[in-house]
């Protein structure tokens, strides 16, 4: 299952996970908006923000992808939607209990450390500006899953312009808070990579409690 599969990573998510052989349900606010033609797709509306909505929507899944984006009010991280999403997640599965699924959560790179700075803040960003919002609600996110008790794992990949469309080479590096630099002083990875490691991570868990990132 995966939330904000019409998204421009969400949907890189799919394509792997339907290439794998997974029996892929996308989500968003508007099923319509998922064309992806396929035997084992399926598309359903859902708000990431709706507890109620996603307890139906995620029960019975093994794995719960969240790829989602988006301001809220203010621009205040608060109500990011990745912000939200994680605690709707929280929510709707303690009311699952033992049933519930796994969460994967695409996560923000500004969140990762360079050097040992954190990396949102060498970007000096007034409240307010919508990339504190979401920057600084990624990391709401993160702090929300550390101090549930669901099975949960955040993938943030390398920031801004390190994550393009490129090759699914299927060999990169994983690391935890420091983005992980190549042998040029660059940070980079294909969003077709990054798309692999959310499904490694769905069939064979190496990281849950934890947030990772990923680079050559
Ligand atoms: N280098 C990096 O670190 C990096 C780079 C890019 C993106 N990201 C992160 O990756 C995530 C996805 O980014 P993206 O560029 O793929 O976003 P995107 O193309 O804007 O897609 C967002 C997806 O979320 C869905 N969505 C939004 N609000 C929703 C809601 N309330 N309920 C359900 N679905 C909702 C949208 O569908 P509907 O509008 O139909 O609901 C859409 O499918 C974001 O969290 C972003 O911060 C990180």
């Amino acid at each position: 299952m995966i939330y904000g599969a019409s998204g421009n990573l969400g949907s890189k998510i799919v394509t792997e996970a339907l290439s794998r052989g997974h029996e892929v349900i996308g989500v968003s606010r508007n099923a319509d908006s998922m064309t992806v033609d396929h035997e084992n797709f399926s598309a359903t509306s859902g708000d990431v923000t709706d507890a109620d909505s996603m307890r139906a929507i995620i029960a019975g899944a093994d794995v719960v992808i969240i790829s989602v984006n988006g301001n809220g009010e203010g621009n205040r991280p608060e109500n990011a939607i990745v912000n939200r999403a994680a605690q709707t997640f929280i929510a709707a599965a303690e009311r699952l209990g033992d049933d519930a699924p796994r969460v994967i959560q695409m996560g923000g790179g500004f969140t990762l450390y360079r050097d040992g700075m954190l990396m949102v803040e060498t970007l000096d960003l007034a409240p307010g500006h919508p990339r504190h919002g979401i920057y600084y609600g990624h990391m709401a996110a993160i702090s929300h899953y550390q101090s549930s008790d669901v099975a949960w794992t955040v993938i943030s990949p390398p920031p801004g312009a390190a994550l393009q469309p490129g090759e699914r080479t299927g060999v990169f590096r994983i690391g935890e808070d420091e983005v992980i630099v190549g042998d040029n002083g660059e940070a980079s990875i294909s969003q077709e990579d990054l798309a692999v490691l959310f499904i490694n991570e769905v069939e064979d868990p190496q990281s849950i409690g934890k947030r990772i990132t990923i680079g050559y």
